[in-house]
């Protein structure tokens, strides 16, 4: 068990793009151990490799519902095939904007394709809170955060807000 510490917003590694994996060996199965015993102790449903200040295209989300069994996936070097035009809104938060939720749209049903654990390659259709879930997770593996999604104004509003949280969080 291996919990590792959630960078924060606005942390460079957060930005930048992350690269592909190509060795499936035990350095990836160890962070895919400790991206999923991260995840869990902190209670949420996704965990992208660079949040753990690991810029590598893995990620692992949990969607499953409390009353579900757990179903946790690991995601490596995912692309989206095909996206809906039907959008969802949810309201988003992230391990690494503590305190933020903001309702973000994003196609409803997305076909993807991504390599497990060992190197295999799957296809799969994700709706609803799992394909938001993907598609949040597999913006942090381009340096992107759900609030770059958000509108122009609102954008403006929660990045002042995190602005002067930071500098509180500096004086304390
Ligand atoms: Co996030």
């Amino acid at each position: 068990m291996a919990v590792k510490k959630i960078l924060s917003y606005p942390h460079p590694l957060l930005v930048r793009m992350s690269t592909r994996i190509d060795n499936f060996d035990e350095n990836v199965a160890s962070l895919s151990r400790d991206l999923i015993d991260t995840m869990y102790d902190a209670d949420g449903v996704g965990l992208a490799a660079p949040q753990i200040g690991i810029n590598k295209r893995i990620f692992v989300l949990d969607c499953s519902r409390e009353d579900e069994e757990k179903d946790c996936r690991i995601v490596i070097n995912p692309e989206i095939e095909h996206e809906s035009e039907d959008l969802n809104s949810y309201k988003e938060g992230c391990l690494s904007i503590p305190g933020i939720t903001e309702e973000v749209f994003r196609p409803k049903v997305i076909k993807v394709v991504y390599q497990d654990i060992n190197g295999v390659l799957r296809r799969n259709t994700y709706d609803d809170l799992w394909s938001t879930c993907f598609q949040h997770e597999l913006d942090h593996l381009n340096g992107k955060l759900f609030i770059d999604r958000l509108r122009p104004m609102k954008k403006i509003l929660v990045k002042n807000k995190l602005k002067k949280s930071s500098k509180l969080a500096k004086k304390a």
